[in-house]
């Protein structure tokens, strides 16, 4: 999908223009990072965001960045906090049938359904090439069933993996996914269940598709999440008229990019005032203003996502902007402004 040409390009493009922005830095300086601002969490600093213009506070959001090898020829991946990876399951999963993916007025639906080649796969393929670069490596992992959840947890419980982020709530899968990620109870039980089994600290990765937020994110932390990942996308629709049916083969699909953002903002801000473990923030980011938004919102740091199909510079021309807007405003470290909206 790289170099497509959304039709809907102009009415979001205007922000876009100014610099992608990508909320550079939280994850800090990959193996080198100094702990200044970082939150401690059991594990230490794990959350290495560092400090002063060394803080790399933004990374990519999963299933948009692929491991990063194609990105890895355009960008310097170094510059990256982190990169979170495709979903990845316990076998591999060929996904929902084709057409799949779509674009809508801002920004896209898809229903790709975590179709990913498993963990083995990653772990020889895809692993050795993410720890060439000094970055984070943050595995999504996904499931049918609780089992397979633990499964692909306890197997890379070994591996140089720097964190796991558990995807509950994937809306284009018809076991596990969403359904474990809605109920406030089943979330902290599959939490528990995955942190037993997990070697690296556990980031949860919330859907919007609750009525209180705050609810889950409770929960989330009751089982033991170390950090929190949100928003997912929302289940959204589009019609072809010309054909009169859906345009996804599976009829709805996940939709994110701008459009989804002040969504994600507002329950950015919620959770973050909710729990005390570090939110990463996502949904819509496509400027550094974006970024920084979420970061006033309370996120420790943030991921791009859709953004990056539209313009594969996005995260590092976000990192660029938030630099330039520290500078320009005599910020030396971004702890100075998350959160500061009351
Ligand atoms: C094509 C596509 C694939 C995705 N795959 C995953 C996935 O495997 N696991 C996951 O937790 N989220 C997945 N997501 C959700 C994103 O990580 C992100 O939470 C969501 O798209 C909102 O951010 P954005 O608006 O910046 O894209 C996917 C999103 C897209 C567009």
């Amino acid at each position: 999908m790289r170099g497509t040409c959304w039709h809907a390009r102009s009415a979001w493009q205007p922000s876009m223009g100014k610099a992608w922005k990508w909320c550079t830095g939280w994850w800090g300086r990959a193996r080198s990072s100094s702990p200044g601002c970082g939150i401690m969490t059991r594990y230490g600093s794990w959350g290495p965001w560092g400090t002063g213009s060394r803080c790399r506070r933004q990374g990519t959001a999963s299933g948009t960045f692929g491991s990063g090898r194609e990105y890895g020829e355009l960008i310097d991946l170094d510059r990256l906090g982190a990169v979170t990876v495709k979903g990845v399951s316990s076998e591999p999963w060929k996904g929902n049938p084709a057409p799949r993916i779509a674009e809508t007025q801002s920004g896209m639906l898809n229903s790709i359904g975590l179709q990913n080649p498993g963990v083995e796969h990653f772990i020889e393929h895809d692993l050795p090439f993410l720890r060439q670069h000094d970055t984070k490596i943050i595995v999504n992992i996904c499931g049918h069933t609780l089992a397979q959840y633990c499964a692909v947890a306890e197997r890379l419980a070994d591996c140089d993996v720097d964190m796991l982020e558990l995807n509950i709530s994937c809306p284009n899968v018809e076991e596990g996914g969403l359904a474990f990620g809605t109920d406030p109870h089943v979330v902290e039980r599959v939490v528990r269940a995955v942190r037993h089994y997990a070697g690296q600290p556990l980031a949860v990765k919330l859907s919007p598709e609750v009525a209180d937020i705050t609810e889950i994110a409770r929960a989330a932390v009751s089982g033991g999440a170390d950090a929190l990942s949100l928003i997912n996308t929302l289940r959204g629709m589009k019609i072809d008229i010309h054909r009169r049916r859906p345009v996804l083969a599976s009829k709805a699909g996940g939709c994110s990019g701008p459009g989804i953002m002040p969504v994600a903002l507002r329950m950015v801000y919620e959770v973050c005032r909710a729990v005390e473990v570090p939110v990463i923030g996502m949904g819509g980011i496509a400027t550094f203003e974006d970024a920084l938004e979420f970061i006033m919102a309370g996120a420790a740091a943030v991921a791009v996502g859709t953004a990056n199909f539209h313009n594969p510079y996005a995260t590092v021309e976000i990192i660029e902007g938030i630099r330039g807007y520290m500078e320009e405003n005599n910020i030396a470290s971004l702890e100075r402004i998350r959160g500061i909206i009351d």
